[in-house]
């Protein structure tokens, strides 16, 4: 078998016309990725991924084994927690502490107030809320997981929780808080723990625990089914719960 070997024609004056004239061409064509295209292209990419981490800390919460959504606490329901705390003193922590409301009226009543958030974004905007309140120096911010958190430093705890968070927390507060620990409750009550104060009514109520050995347990403590029932209720304008209970502080 043979092969030709290819010869080469000479370019012919009209053709290196034409190859000039393609050069110059392609000279002052744009370049795909000018400076502009890549700025464009960043901002975007800065803006999707900025959403995608915003949701991402709003919705995370959803795929944890107990579910507790963002649901900021009313006026009514942190009166009601500073009532509940009145006599009491040295540390607030709030288990979930969202924007940090809780926790920063709490430093606004001379506590010094601790939020655990799962929610980075939640915890930034909490810390900048405390600075621009003046509360910056009584109000500390951690983003962690409430499950992770010793609750034997505090000695108050407040907790906004949801029915299937409560078992779970009883048993972590009997393991963990102290004889002079109360913890402030709303929205659900705790299972077996009887309250031994309620403030507000409804779904405004806050009760008040403290650990079931302690010495005066027994005597403070408030029936269950009373707690049941208001908890059953769970209504604001219809509000007859019947409880009239001496608010007395613990
Ligand atoms: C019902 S909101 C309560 C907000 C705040 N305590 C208030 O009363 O305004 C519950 C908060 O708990 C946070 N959260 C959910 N799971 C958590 C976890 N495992 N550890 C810490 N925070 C969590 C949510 O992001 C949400 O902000």
């Amino acid at each position: 078998m043979h092969f030709k070997k290819r010869e080469s024609k000479p370019i012919s004056d009209e053709e290196c016309e034409i190859c000039r004239a393609l050069n110059e061409a392609t000279k002052n064509e744009p370049r795909p990725w000018d400076k502009t295209s890549i700025t464009v292209v960043g901002i975007f990419g800065a803006f999707v991924a900025g959403t995608a981490a915003l949701t991402v800390s709003f919705i995370a919460p959803a795929f944890r084994k107990v579910i507790l959504p963002y649901v900021p606490a009313t006026t009514l329901q942190v009166q009601n927690v500073m009532k509940a705390l009145t006599g009491r003193q040295g540390s607030v922590l709030d288990i979930g502490s969202g924007d940090g409301r809780v926790v920063i009226e709490a430093a606004r009543h001379g506590f010094h107030g601790y939020g655990v958030e799962l929610n980075y974004w939640l915890v930034l905007f909490s810390r900048y809320q405390a600075w621009r309140q003046g509360m910056g120096h009584s109000a500390t911010f951690f983003r962690k997981d409430l499950w992770k958190t010793d609750m034997s430093k505090y000695n108050n705890i407040v907790i906004f929780g949801v029915d299937t968070l409560m078992g779970g927390l009883e048993k972590k507060f009997e393991k963990e808080i102290t004889l002079d620990t109360r913890v402030l409750v709303s929205r659900f009550p705790l299972p077996n723990w009887q309250p031994v104060n309620q403030v507000g009514h409804g779904l405004d109520a806050v009760w008040t625990y403290m650990r079931p050995d302690h010495p005066d347990y027994e005597q403070s403590k408030i029936s269950k089914d009373v707690v049941k029932g208001n908890y059953k209720k769970e209504s604001r304008s219809n509000d007859n719960f019947g409880f009239t209970g001496n608010q007395k502080q613990v």
